[in-house]
């Protein structure tokens, strides 16, 4: 892992509008290496303004939405228009927004049949689209290597106040899983508690960019913890777990920042 970068912004206003310029940045610079980019959307609350501002002048003409695919670091157990969904938050805020085609959209199925069921399904999208030639799918992806993980362009994420990430909590046996891309949670955890499905540790760890979304006070011991003595929260937090092989950026406002 390279060093991880910590930016502080004034506000989640300001921490948003720079979040969507580095996103708008990093998708035109992944280009030039590889087409299509994949992104992976944050759920929660903290991203809403990032996507509002992603879909507004002047980043909505500067983002190469037909070259890039979307996809989700963690779903709730709803289905997409219920008001907890992170697809249903990201649609609304970003996607129903700009002329991104519907199949460069990846949602997590997470309200057909059981999480494991969901997390299969998604497991098997994933693997079509970056091995199209073992699965069933036609896109065009980053094809790596037989058989490897996929590597992400850019994966978003938020941070909760007990130092979990997409729907990794502290304590969860789902932490320890490597075997699989995506996984379930059947247990109901979170805000809302509900079961949900996850990418893994190891497919967070593979991406080429890793950035966190983190505004307000009540993060900010977590924050502190994972900043300063990385060793220990990685022990405590699966926040602190997230050593991605390529950058980790920290967008943090001042309330959040140690
Ligand atoms: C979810 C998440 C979760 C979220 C954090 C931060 O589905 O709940 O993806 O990991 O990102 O809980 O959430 P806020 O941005 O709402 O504080």
């Amino acid at each position: 892992m390279k060093t991880p970068e910590a930016r502080q912004y004034p506000d989640l206003k300001a921490l948003s509008e720079a979040g969507a310029k580095h996103i708008c940045a990093l998708v035109r610079d992944s280009l030039r290496q590889r087409d299509p980019v994949t992104v992976v959307l944050a759920g929660g609350k903290t991203p809403r303004l990032l996507y509002r501002n992603l879909a507004s002048p002047p980043h909505n003409a500067r983002m190469a939405w037909f070259n890039t695919h979307f996809f989700w670091g963690d779903e709730r157990c709803v289905p997409p228009d219920h008001p907890d969904s992170n697809f249903g938050m990201a649609y609304d805020a970003l996607l129903s927004r700009v002329p991104v085609p519907s199949e460069n959209v990846h949602r997590i199925p997470a309200e057909e049949g059981t999480p494991e069921e969901a997390a299969e399904a998604y497991e098997r999208d994933l693997r079509a689209f970056f091995h199209p030639s073992i699965g069933q799918g036609a896109a065009v992806g980053p094809v790596p290597e037989k058989g490897e993980l996929p590597v992400f362009d850019l994966i978003l994420l938020g941070l909760g106040t007990d130092g979990h990430t997409a729907s990794l909590f502290p304590g969860d046996p789902v932490l320890e899983i490597e075997d699989r891309w995506v996984a379930p949670v059947p247990n109901p955890r979170g805000s809302p508690p509900v079961p949900r499905v996850t990418l893994t540790l190891p497919v967070i760890n593979r991406a080429r960019c890793v950035m966190f979304l983190v505004s307000g006070v009540e993060k900010r011991d977590v924050l502190r913890l994972i900043l300063e003595e990385p060793d220990r929260a990685s022990r405590v937090y699966p926040a602190g777990r997230i050593k991605p092989e390529g950058r980790l950026v920290w967008f943090a406002d001042a309330g959040a920042m140690p």
